[in-house]
């Protein structure tokens, strides 16, 4: 229970005598996040997987944002497109060489040229041509139907934070009228990354008033560093947005996040993932109920332990 709300229940106070909490809840319910759409039942980051991610209840659909070569957004996990397309296929000649890998980068790529590859062929065949889609066709796919919490990749991979994907995040959300709080109650937007440098540009240089909510990868010492950094984080954030295994390891975070004003989303379920519990909703169900996390990514909306 929320401070403002435990005061009320507590006193028997009409909600006139009590404050409201200096900060908006990031999240109002246990809440599903379609981690790049249905990517278990659909190729990721494609049309179909945030189509089917409606279908299956998501709350929110999870867009990874890069930059095409032209400056644009598109939806996509990799830095690069030979994992997700058949990039290797239609342009044979335009690999890089790293650390004696080929590999083809998002940005050395315009729209035009991403616009003629197969990102759906690598997960079945009966996905064969589907699109990596702009930023801007995923928003007319979900706004009206569900929430969006785009991730800003490209800031990390390329080094431009705040010069380039901020930018072009703040100014896609404002033509589409989903740049401030509350702009479309059917579609909350929240930006999510793993870079504390793009929320602070989103913030600072980008004026962005939307909820932020930073990633926190499982390594060494993460849950002790953690549990260091909460206050540091709550100048830049709204919400922590750990690995699981990381809050399994430490669930007392939890509390101290909520106390600090924090909401806290886990990441990544999925099956085959998941450790001691029996299945993939059991163990969302854990985290949700018992560990009393505000929202999950998942790979499969289907499975969300709803009510
Ligand atoms: O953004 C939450 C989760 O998606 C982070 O992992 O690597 O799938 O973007 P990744
Ligand atoms: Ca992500």
């Amino acid at each position: 229970m929320r401070w403002h709300v435990f005061l009320l229940v507590a006193l028997n106070l009409p909600s006139s005598l009590v404050a409201a909490p200096e900060v908006l809840p990031t999240f109002t319910k246990p809440t599903l996040i379609a981690h790049r759409g249905a990517s278990a039942d659909a190729p990721e980051h494609t049309l179909a997987a945030y189509e089917l991610a409606l279908k299956q209840g998501a709350d929110f659909v999870e867009p990874d944002l890069q930059l095409t070569k032209d400056g644009v957004l598109v939806c996509l996990h990799d830095s690069s497109l030979e994992r997700t397309t058949n990039v290797a296929e239609v342009f044979p000649d335009r690999a890089k060489e790293v650390k004696g890998k080929k590999t083809w980068p998002v940005a050395d790529f315009t729209l035009a040229e991403i616009q003629k590859l197969d990102a759906g062929s690598w997960k079945a065949a009966k996905f064969a041509g589907a699109k990596v889609p702009t930023f801007q066709q995923m928003i007319d796919a979900v706004k009206g139907k569900a929430g969006i919490i785009p991730e800003t990749k490209a800031s990390e991979s390329q080094g431009k934070v705040g010069m380039n994907l901020e930018k072009a995040l703040m100014e896609v959300l404002k033509t589409n009228k989903l740049d401030a709080r509350g702009a479309d109650p059917k579609t909350p937007v929240i930006v999510q990354s793993f870079s504390a440098d793009s929320l602070r540009a989103l913030r600072k240089d980008c004026g962005c008033k939307l909820p932020l909510v930073y990633l926190i990868r499982d390594e060494d010492g993460a849950a002790q560093k953690l549990q260091r950094r909460l206050k540091e984080i709550r100048e830049f954030a709204d919400g922590i947005a750990p690995h699981k295994a990381i809050v399994l390891a430490q669930p007392g975070l939890v509390k101290d996040a909520h106390d600090l004003g924090l909401s806290v989303t886990v990441w990544t379920f999925r099956v085959g993932l998941t450790g001691k519990f029996k299945d993939v909703r059991e163990e969302m169900a854990y985290y949700l109920r018992e560990l009393k996390v505000d929202a999950v990514f998942t790979d499969h909306p289907d499975r969300f332990p709803r009510e």
